[in-house]
């Protein structure tokens, strides 16, 4: 169901839940200060409560109340990428709720770079919202992605199709320096510009969010990531690219054009279940780097 602002609002301010638009992909929000709220979230994602969320806020002076000291480089990154794809883990503040963060002593935070969501964020305070799917299905990209998950009568700010169609980038601040918590809409190569080295992934096996080591992104077909293609004959794949003996290829589009890929990948993963295929061949012969990185990742672990 298409909300208006001022419903929005409404919900937010009564402790209930709601879609919103961001310029990565749709989230599931509720008011930071209503533990009821945040609680339903959980429940209707099934996600693990050690599962934690990002704080959503509308301005850089909001960080003031939820963070307990900031880390060396932190307001270059955020005036730099906010509002936008970036999120920051940082020592977070004993005002940050517990269930927020899972109870670890970090706050996740970012400034969404949508502008109706940050209206809503003004007029009804900080938000948390994780990604507006059921746990471990692809993101949504759009309302009917929304709709999809959880039904024609869940309530949707309408902010129309996100424009980069990928999540934010996670930098966790750790031992002295910013680590990369998860790759996304914002290349290592535009926070290099920023911090002066790229953020290392971490090396231990354990990993820095904890949602990163839950199932993620994936539609209940079988992915097969690479490899030799053999009897399957549906094909997840780009513009321009000959599958010979393919009985249908969904095209991520044309690698010309990471952005685009990036703007298809979750609507490709969900149209595999909506045609109902039940076995997919991904091409994984593209270049790893800046966006096309971060779709290799998604895609490999779609395919797990
Ligand atoms: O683009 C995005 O980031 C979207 C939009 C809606 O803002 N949100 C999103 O939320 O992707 P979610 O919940 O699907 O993914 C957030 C990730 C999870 O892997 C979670 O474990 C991690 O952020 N995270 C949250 N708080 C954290 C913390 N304090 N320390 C480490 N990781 C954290
Ligand atoms: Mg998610």
């Amino acid at each position: 169901m298409r909300i208006h602002l001022k419903q929005s609002v409404e919900i937010i301010l009564k402790g209930g839940v709601l879609a919103i638009p961001t310029e990565t992909v749709y989230g599931l929000a509720a008011s930071l200060s209503s533990e009821n709220g945040i609680k339903k979230i959980f429940q209707l994602k099934n996600r693990p409560l050690e599962n934690p969320l990002i704080v959503h806020i509308s301005q850089i002076d909001e960080t003031e109340p939820l963070v307990e000291k900031k880390p060396p480089f932190f307001e270059e990154l955020a005036s730099r990428f906010w509002p936008g794809p970036l999120t920051l883990v940082v020592p977070a503040s004993d005002t940050v709720p517990t269930i927020v963060r899972a109870h670890l002593p970090s706050v996740a935070l970012r400034i969404p770079g949508n502008p109706l969501t940050r209206k809503l964020i003004r007029q009804a305070g900080p938000l948390v919202a994780p990604s507006a799917n059921l746990s471990g299905r692809p993101s949504s990209t759009c309302p009917e992605h929304v709709e999809e998950d959880f039904g024609s009568d869940f309530p949707i700010l309408d902010g129309g199709a996100c424009a980069f169609g990928l999540e934010s980038t996670i930098l966790i601040f750790r031992n002295g320096e910013w680590t990369l918590g998860r790759l996304g809409a914002i290349t290592c190569e535009q926070i290099a510009g920023v911090l002066g080295y790229l953020p290392k992934a971490s090396s231990s096996q354990k990993a820095l969010c904890p949602g990163q080591k839950f199932r993620h992104y994936s539609p209940k077909a079988r992915l097969k990531f690479g490899g030799e293609r053999r009897e399957c004959d549906i094909v997840l794949g780009f513009d321009g690219r000959d599958y010979p003996g393919a009985s249908h290829v969904i095209s991520l589009g044309s690698l010309k054009h990471p952005e685009v890929i990036t703007q298809n990948l979750y609507k490709s993963l969900r149209e595999v279940d909506l045609k109902g295929f039940e076995e997919v061949w991904v091409d994984s012969d593209f270049p790893r780097s800046g966006l096309l990185e971060a779709v290799a990742e998604r895609l490999k672990k779609a395919s797990n």
